[in-house]
This record gives structure tokens, C-alpha cells and sequence, in this order.
């Protein structure tokens, strides 16, 4: 428990620096936001091939959070499933689990979040916003030992 929420801290704390500087673009990204896109979500578990991944193609306004787009998809598809805790001391949501697949402290796994390259985002969900149509987003569940 102490560990993934020291992971969920360190996120959260660069996203609410990240926040301030961004604040100033605020006005321009409102004037975005009826720009429609699809965004190809893509489900993985790094940790067991076997495990059955799955892409979504979500119909999302351009500016929109991945968590709103999770949110979303959500909605537009029956077999995806996701499970998240707000923490509203730090603003942010934490992934429990994605498509009845839960991250565990004991385990020590939880749900990677990584732009369509394999980089990782640093940043928690709330704060990446979904930019262009075409953007790919990827979530692929792992191990942090
Ligand atoms: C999104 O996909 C749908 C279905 O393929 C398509 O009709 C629509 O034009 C696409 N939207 C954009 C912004 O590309």
C-alpha cells in the first residue's frame, strides 16, 4: 500500500506543477474542445502474454483528459471495464484496474500508462489531455520491482 502510494504521490505531485505552468493556456484549449478526434486506447499486460489485450478507438473532443476518454470509452463499449480512486488532496485519479485486471501491492504491479512509443507518461491520468486525432494511448499493466 505504501509503495503504490508513493508511485501516486510522485505522479501527482509533478502533475500539480505541471498544472500551474499550463494554467495560462487554459483559454485556448476551451476553443478546442468541439474538434472531434479518435483515439486508439490500447490495453496490455506486459507481464503475461496471454492475457487478452484489447484496442478501443474512442470518438473523444480534442482537450479531452485520458480520464475523461477512459470515462468515455467506457460508455462507447461493452467489454471495456475500468476501476479508479479519486484522491481530492492531490486532484487526481489512480487506476485500480482496467478490464477486471487489478495492479496489487503485494504483487507489485500496477497499470503503466504510456504514449503509443512506450514512454511512459509522467504524469497521472487527469492531467494528459488527448491532443489530436490519431493520438494513441496505451496502458499496459507491470511490474515496478
Ligand atoms: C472517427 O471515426 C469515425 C468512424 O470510422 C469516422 O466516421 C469519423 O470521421 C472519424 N473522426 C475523425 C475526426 O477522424
Amino acid at each position: 500500500m505504501m509503495l503504490k502510494f508513493s508511485i501516486l504521490v510522485a505522479c501527482l505531485l509533478v502533475a500539480s506543477l505541471y498544472r500551474e505552468v499550463q494554467s495560462d493556456d487554459s483559454s485556448e484549449s476551451s476553443e478546442e474542445s468541439t474538434i472531434p478526434a479518435n483515439v486508439t486506447m490500447k490495453i496490455e499486460n506486459s507481464l503475461d502474454s496471454s492475457w487478452p489485450s484489447a484496442e478501443y478507438v474512442v470518438s473523444v473532443p480534442v482537450g479531452t483528459s485520458v480520464y475523461e476518454m477512459m470515462v468515455a470509452a467506457k460508455e462507447q463499449f461493452d467489454d471495456f471495464t475500468f476501476e479508479a480512486t479519486y484522491f481530492r488532496q492531490y486532484g487526481g485519479h489512480f487506476i485500480d484496474s482496467i478490464n477486471d485486471l487489478a495492479g496489487s501491492s503485494a504483487d507489485q504491479t500496477f497499470w503503466r500508462f504510456e504514449n503509443g512509443y512506450g514512454v511512459a507518461f509522467d504524469r497521472g491520468v487527469d492531467l494528459i489531455l488527448v491532443h489530436a486525432n490519431d493520438d494513441v494511448i496505451v496502458f499496459s499493466f507491470a511490474s515496478w520491482a
